[in-house]
Order: C-alpha cells, then sequence, then structure tokens
C-alpha cells in the first residue's frame, strides 16, 4: 500500500522548486522587492492580497487566508492529490521520488487495477447489450434512453458467481479493485450479480468503482464497491467527470443523493447535476465543486431527514464559502426526490424549481432563529451561541461580514462586536478602541516568543545559533515548546525554505498561529536580525532563570531542597547579579 513520501525528500523538494515560477505560471504575478503580487486565485478581488514569496517560498493572501507552498498551490489550484502535486514538482526539477514511496505513486502500481475497471466497464456494457434484456427494460421502464446510459456507461452484471472472474486473467487486480470477494479458503466470487452497473469515474475519467442496483425491489438496493487504493467515497462525486465533459465551468451545479436522480435528470436535459455516494457532502467535495461553478445548488426531501442532511452539508460548506460563491438550498416536495420530480415537471419545470432555492444564509438563519425566541433576551443570547461555531467556520472575508452583520441584527448586538467575538478577541474589552477601526489584520503583541518564531520563518538558519534548544521547554511560557520544535527542525536543516518549515505544522493546533507571525510585519531590518533574535533567545533564557530560582526558592522555604538543588540555586543567583 501506499509508501509514505519521506519528510527529507519533501523538504529538497520544496527546497529546489522556484514556487515563483509554478505560481507564476498559472497566475500573472507582478514583482514587487522579493515579494509578487497578484489578485488571489482563490478569492475574488479587486485588489491584489496575494502575495508570493520568493525568499520564504510560501504564498498568502491576505483578503482570504489562503496560504501554503508549491505542493499546495497545485493541489488547491490544479486540484491535484497530494502525491500527484510532489510527483509533478519531482519531475519539473529532476529528482527521483525515492523507491520506498514509488509503489503507491499515481498511476503506475495501480495500473492493473484501473486496468481491470475499465476491462470490467466494457464486459459490463456488452453484457447489457447481448443478454441484458431485463436490465433494458428496467432502464426504459424509468424512461431512460440508450444515449444516456451510454454517456454514463452503464452496464449489465448477469447473474452468476463467475461471470467477471473467467473474463480476467488477473485475479489480485480483481481483489485489489474490489470487484470480486475472497471467501477466505482461496476462493474468490463476483461481487456484482444481476445487477444494473453505474460505473465511478474519476477526475480523469478513469472508472475506480462502481454502484449496482438490483433490478426491481431487493435488499440491498445498492451494492458499492469498497473502499480500494483507487477509491475513496467521501472524495468522488458520481457524474462529475461526464458534466465537466460537456461544460467545464457550469453556471451552477445541483448536488442530489442518487445515482438514478442524475441518470433522470440527465435524462431530462439537466445536464449539470452529481451526486454524493450515499455521504455527507465533504469539505473536500464542496472545494472540488467550486473550482468548476461558484453556483452550488445542494437539493434534498423536503422532510426531516433531509433538513438534517442538508444541514451537515451546510456545515460542510460553511468554509469554503467567499464572496462571489454561492451555496443554494432545494428542499423538494414531501415524497419526492429529483427524479420524480423531473419526471412530473420535466427538465424546465426542475430549472423553475431550482431558482427557487434557498440560498444559503436564508437557510441558517431560518433554522437558528426556528430553535429560539427570538423576542427575549435569552433566545438572542441562544442565537448568537448556535451561530457562533457556524461563523467561525468561515473564511474572514466580506461573506462572513455580511453573515455576521445580519446575525448581529437579529441578536440585537453590534456587528463590530459580534466579529469581535467571532475571532476570539471579546476579552479585550478593556481596550480602548473606535467602534468604526475595521480590526481585520488584529496586530500582535511583540513577545519574545513570537518575535523568535517570526525570525527563524524568516531565516531558519538562525537556529544554529541556538545551543540548548531543550532548555527552551522549561520555561513556563505560552508557545516555546513550538518554538523549540521549529529551532530543533532547523538545526538540522538550516536551508530549509520558511514556506516547507511551515508545511510541517500543517493541521497542527499552531498551524494558523504560525502563518500570523509568517506574515507579521515585525519591522525588524535584515541585517538586525540575528541580533534581535539573540536577543529574544536571551530574555527567555533570564526568564527561564528567574522562574527556576523561584522553584528552587520555594523548595527552601518548604525546606526539601537538596543539596545539589542548593548548589544551583547559587550558582543561578550569581549569574542573575552578573
Ligand atoms: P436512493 O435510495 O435515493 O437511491 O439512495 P436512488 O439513486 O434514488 O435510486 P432509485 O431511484 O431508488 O433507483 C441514494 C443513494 O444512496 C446510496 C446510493 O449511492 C444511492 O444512489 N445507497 C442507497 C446505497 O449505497 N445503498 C443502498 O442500499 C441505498
Ligand atoms: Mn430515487
Amino acid at each position: 500500500m501506499a509508501g509514505l513520501i519521506p519528510q527529507h525528500f519533501i523538504d529538497e523538494l520544496l527546497a529546489r522548486v522556484d514556487i515563483v515560477e509554478v505560481v507564476g505560471d498559472r497566475v500573472s504575478l507582478k514583482r514587487s522587492g522579493s515579494n509578487h503580487h497578484a489578485r488571489c486565485p482563490f478569492h475574488n478581488e479587486r485588489t491584489p492580497s496575494f502575495t508570493v514569496s520568493s525568499t520564504k517560498q510560501f504564498y498568502h493572501c491576505f483578503g482570504c487566508g489562503a496560504h501554503g507552498t508549491a505542493i499546495r498551490f497545485l493541489m488547491e489550484y490544479d486540484g491535484m492529490e497530494f502525491r500527484e502535486a510532489v510527483a509533478h514538482l519531482a519531475d519539473v526539477v529532476g529528482l527521483a521520488i525515492p523507491e520506498e514511496a514509488q509503489d503507491a505513486g499515481p498511476g503506475e502500481d495501480h495500473q492493473g487495477v484501473y486496468r481491470v475497471l475499465s476491462h470490467a466497464t466494457e464486459l459490463y456494457r456488452g453484457w447489457l447489450r447481448q443478454d441484458g434484456q431485463r436490465a433494458v427494460d428496467y432502464l426504459k421502464g424509468r424512461g431512460i434512453s440508450g444515449e444516456t446510459a451510454q454517456r454514463y456507461a452503464l452496464g449489465f452484471a448477469p447473474p452468476g458467481w463467475e461471470n467477471l472472474l473467467r473474463a480476467s486473467d488477473d485475479r489480485d487486480a480483481l481483489k485489489a479493485a474490489g470487484l470480486v470477494i475472497d471467501r477466505g479458503d482461496n476462493r474468490v466470487y463476483d461481487r456484482f450479480r444481476d445487477r444494473l452497473m453505474f460505473p465511478i469515474r474519476d477526475r480523469r475519467g478513469r472508472v475506480i468503482a462502481f454502484g449496482g442496483r438490483v433490478l426491481g425491489d431487493g435488499e440491498p438496493k445498492y451494492l458499492n464497491s469498497p473502499e480500494t487504493a483507487v477509491f475513496h467515497k467521501g472524495h468522488e462525486l458520481y457524474g462529475l467527470y461526464e458534466l465537466l465533459q460537456r461544460e467545464r465551468n457550469p453556471e451552477a451545479v445541483v448536488v442530489v443523493e442518487g445515482y438514478m436522480d442524475v441518470i433522470a435528470l440527465a435524462e431530462a436535459g439537466v445536464d449539470h447535476a452529481v451526486a454524493t455516494l450515499g455521504t455527507a457532502t465533504s469539505v473536500r467535495q464542496v472545494e472540488r465543486l467550486f473550482r468548476v461553478t461558484k453556483d452550488l445548488v445542494f437539493c434534498f426531501d423536503g422532510d426531516e431527514a433531509g433538513r438534517q442532511a442538508a444541514w451537515r452539508a451546510l456545515e460542510n460548506v460553511l468554509p469554503a464559502m467567499r464572496e462571489g460563491r454561492q451555496a443554494r438550498f432545494l428542499f423538494l416536495p414531501e415524497g419526492d426526490d429529483p427524479d420524480s420530480l423531473v419526471q412530473r415537471a420535466g427538465g424546465a419545470g426542475f430549472e423553475q424549481a431550482m431558482a427557487g432555492a434557498q440560498p444559503l444564509s436564508d437557510f441558517l438563519v431560518a433554522r437558528l432563529s426556528e430553535q429560539v425566541d427570538l423576542t427575549s433576551m435569552d433566545g438572542r443570547a441562544r442565537l448568537l451561541d448556535h451561530a457562533l461555531p457556524l461563523l467561525r467556520r468561515l473564511p474572514a472575508d466580506i461573506y462572513r461580514h455580511m453573515l455576521i452583520e445580519r446575525i448581529a441584527g437579529m441578536g440585537r448586538v453590534g456587528t463590530e462586536y459580534l466579529e469581535g467575538v467571532v475571532d476570539g478577541q471579546e476579552r479585550d474589552a478593556s481596550r480602548e478602541r473606535p467602534a468604526t477601526t475595521a480590526r481585520r489584520e488584529p496586530t500582535l503583541r511583540r513577545t519574545s516568543v513570537r518575535l523568535a518564531i517570526a525570525l527563524l520563518l524568516q531565516q531558519p538558519s538562525l537556529g544554529a545559533d541556538v545551543a540548548e534548544p531543550a532548555s527552551l521547554r522549561e520555561i513556563d511560557l505560552p508557545g516555546v515548546g513550538l518554538l523549540a520544535d521549529m529551532v530543533e527542525i532547523a538545526r538540522k536543516q538550516p536551508n530549509i525554505p520558511a514556506g516547507a518549515l511551515l508545511e510541517r505544522f500543517r493541521g497542527s493546533e499552531h498551524e494558523s498561529a504560525l502563518w500570523r507571525l509568517a506574515t507579521w510585519d515585525h519591522m525588524v531590518p535584515e541585517s538586525g536580525q540575528q541580533a534581535e533574535f539573540l536577543d529574544a533567545l536571551a530574555r527567555l533564557e533570564a526568564i527561564r532563570r528567574d522562574q527556576r530560582l523561584q522553584y528552587l526558592y520555594d523548595r527552601l522555604q518548604r525546606g526539601q531542597i537538596t543539596n545539589e538543588e542548593l548548589a544551583e540555586w547559587n550558582r543561578l543567583l550569581q549569574g542573575a547579579s552578573r
């Protein structure tokens, strides 16, 4: 299975790649000093707040907060998977991915799996034409034409345990592809039998899995491929490839729940629908969809289960909501699904219903206010309470601002105040500030720990000057553990680019703090950075000594001090008075 790409390789790769070239190939950049600027490719804006730093080797947008290395940029911008992005960059700079990691390289070793999946697709299609009369009748009965069946490569798995097995000679690949089931005693049989087959294709059009429906009633209604090396249910969207074949940038995409919904909508000419595969819509799926369209319409049943599913979708859409993107929710009449609605009302009727879909903000506000009594102060406080975690999921952007404004209005508090609470700054109420000042980029208080981290990010080689990184950890101050971790990495790799250093902390609790420090304007000129860094460390060392003295003094007072500790106390006292 997936051999991990070793960290040292990623570091080396990031040290050789020039992020300015990688981004510059895709976005037009303007140079100023060691930075390059552009209008952010990840959100809509008029004035450029997207910065690419060639010294730090990272990009950062002050508007939407997007940030990362060259690897991350390819993942976000080109929609590549992590490995794909690494392989692509390795190719550009002429590095070979280490052997131990290669066996999971995209495409290469999974080729057998892709091959049997593609072979199976052809076989299923052939069987539908040759001896799939029942399946063809079933499709006809549901109003599906041969043309649509062909577009979605529908097929038929005949009854019998070994149709696929007998037609293929690569048993291991069949197993790896999830097409056969291992009985355990070295006997295998076909997973899909007597079912209508829906191939699931990836971004590049390769079949990666199947859904299989019983003809008529029967349990389970659908069988799906298991998770395999090439299929991850929560990542894929049924019908996306077929949609993009028709239209690279559809005006809107409809997200529905079922395979048959996608097919029936396509049949009726609504060919911009995709389906999640029986799971809640993930953040990743939403991001992927927003890369091809600006308008997402989620379609759910009108019953309580549908509303709950919609709410789960809403929670996962929030992190992707930025200005210029729109998400809407369409609730169907009780008892309807997209398939039945489009059969009854036709494609035009469905499009008309779509036009009346509820914007995300309306759905959110309606659902929140349903749960509380807005005429009482208590109720309004509960409203704000419920809204907070949702608002915090939104990227800091105009969209968030507008939603905060709206909810503040309902809760009858100031927008500015609520924005502060959302940002976790409400405890700063003592700090005077005019109500009109925007508080987007709060200035950071300059502490020794912050300064040391910021300087280290700018110039990782400074880490070589730290004699004893371990002693940093003894200090009782927020952030020193992180500083010590960073110093240790920097000492081992003084040439690590800041972007790569930051990448190590992606997904950790420190990530957002680190990015704020990486882009913090601390005003220390380059020539003074080393001295400033050493000063900060000296101040931390003084704090460590004071804390240690305090500890030893307590021990002395309580009569618990040992002889060694007493000697240490004396040493420290002399040092301190120097
Ligand atoms: P639905 O029951 O709405 O299926 O389940 P559907 O696609 O509309 O099919 P028809 O109209 O009844 O033929 C929605 C989705 O949930 C998953 C499938 O992905 C299905 O498309 N599902 C459902 C399963 O995986 N297994 C099941 O047994 C049922
Ligand atoms: Mn259905």
